[in-house]
C-alpha cells in the first residue's frame, strides 16, 4: 500500500534501522524497486528527483501516476518522495501528484539564503501536511565564496551549523555531508563517523545519507548504527540496469524487442534493491 515517509522514517529511526530511498527514472525502476522489497517484506520509498523530472520532460505527474498505482498495489508499504527539488513549481505540485514528502534543496546557496528559502519551504510543506528533508553543506559562502556542493567529495556538515540550521528552520530531516557524494561508480567511499555521531547527538531530526551508491556495505551498517535513518540510492540501480543489459545485447547482437533486455535490467535492479534492504536492515 501507498504509505507516508514520515512513518518509514520515524519507524525506522525507532528500530535503529534505515529506510532505503531509491531513485525512480523508468517504470522499470518503479516495478524493481517494489519487487526488491517485496522479496525481502520492507518498506520502501521511491523517489523522484528534480533531474529525473526534467528527463521527463519537465513533466512529474506520468511518472508519478505510475509509481503511486504501482505502490498502491505493493504487499509492502511504499512512500513517494520528491528528490532534490530547487524550483519552486516543482514543489508545489508535490502533494497532488500523491507525494508524502519532499527534499528541497536549497545546499547551493549561502547559509543565510539557504536557511531562508527553506524555512519558507518547510512552512508550505507543513501547511500541506508533508514531511520534509532539507540539506546543508559545507560552511561557505563566508568569504563571498560560493558553498561547497553538499555533496561534493570534500563537503562536511558542522554539528553546531546543523543544529541552529533545524532548529530554525523547521525541517523535518536533514540530510548531511560526512564523505559520501552522488553518482560514484565505484563503492569506496569511507565516511566520518566521529562527525556522524556528533551531528546524531546535536541534532535531533533524523539524518539522510545521499549518495549511497558509493559506500560500501560495512559503512553502510555503520552510518545505520551511528544514526542514518534514511539511505538515499540512485546511480546503483542504473549501474546495475545498464550492465545487465549491455551484457544481455552483446550476448545476444539480434535482439531487437525491448522487453527483452528491459526484463533483464529490471530484473538487476530488483536484485540491488534487495541486497541494499538487507545491508540496511541487518
Ligand atoms: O538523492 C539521491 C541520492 O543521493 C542518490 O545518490 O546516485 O550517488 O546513489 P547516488
Ligand atoms: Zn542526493
Amino acid at each position: 500500500p501507498l504509505a507516508a515517509t514520515g512513518d518509514l522514517v520515524t519507524a525506522a529511526a525507532g528500530a535503529r534501522t534505515a529506510v532505503a530511498a531509491f531513485n525512480i527514472i523508468t517504470l522499470e525502476h518503479v516495478e524493481a524497486v517494489i519487487a526488491g522489497a517485496e522479496s525481502v517484506a520492507a518498506p520502501v520509498v521511491l523517489q523522484v528527483s528534480e533531474n529525473a523530472v526534467k528527463f521527463r520532460y519537465g513533466r512529474l505527474l506520468p511518472l508519478a501516476r505510475a509509481a503511486a498505482a504501482a505502490a498502491e498495489r505493493a504487499s509492502v508499504p511504499v512512500a513517494l518522495h520528491l528528490d532534490h527539488v530547487q524550483s519552486d513549481d516543482l514543489l508545489r505540485q508535490a502533494s497532488a501528484a500523491g507525494f508524502s514528502s519532499v527534499m528541497y534543496d536549497a545546499a547551493r546557496l549561502p547559509y543565510e539564503d539557504n536557511l531562508a528559502a527553506t524555512r519558507a519551504a518547510a512552512d508550505w510543506a507543513h501547511a500541506q501536511g508533508l514531511w520534509i528533508e532539507a540539506e546543508l553543506g559545507a560552511v561557505g559562502g563566508k568569504n563571498g565564496e560560493p558553498p561547497l556542493d553538499a555533496h561534493a567529495p570534500g563537503a562536511r556538515t558542522d554539528p553546531a551549523e546543523a543544529r541552529a540550521f533545524v532548529a530554525d528552520s523547521g525541517v523535518d530531516a536533514l540530510a548531511v555531508a560526512i564523505g559520501s557524494s552522488h553518482a560514484m561508480t565505484t563503492r569506496t567511499a569511507t565516511l566520518d563517523h566521529e562527525r556522524l555521531k556528533r551531528l546524531t547527538a546535536a541534532l535531533g531530526v533524523p539524518l539522510v545519507l545521499h549518495g549511497s551508491s558509493g559506500v560500501p556495505d560495512g559503512e553502510l551498517s555503520a552510518a545505520v548504527a551511528g544514526g542514518i535513518a534514511k539511505v538515499n540510492v540512485g546511480t546503483a540501480l542504473n549501474i546495475a540496469m545498464t550492465g545487465a543489459i549491455r551484457e544481455f545485447l552483446a550476448a545476444h547482437p539480434e535482439a531487437v524487442d525491448s522487453r527483452k533486455y528491459l526484463s533483464v535490467g529490471r530484473e538487476a535492479m530488483a536484485g540491488t534493491v534487495a541486497r541494499l534492504i538487507r545491508v540496511l536492515s541487518a
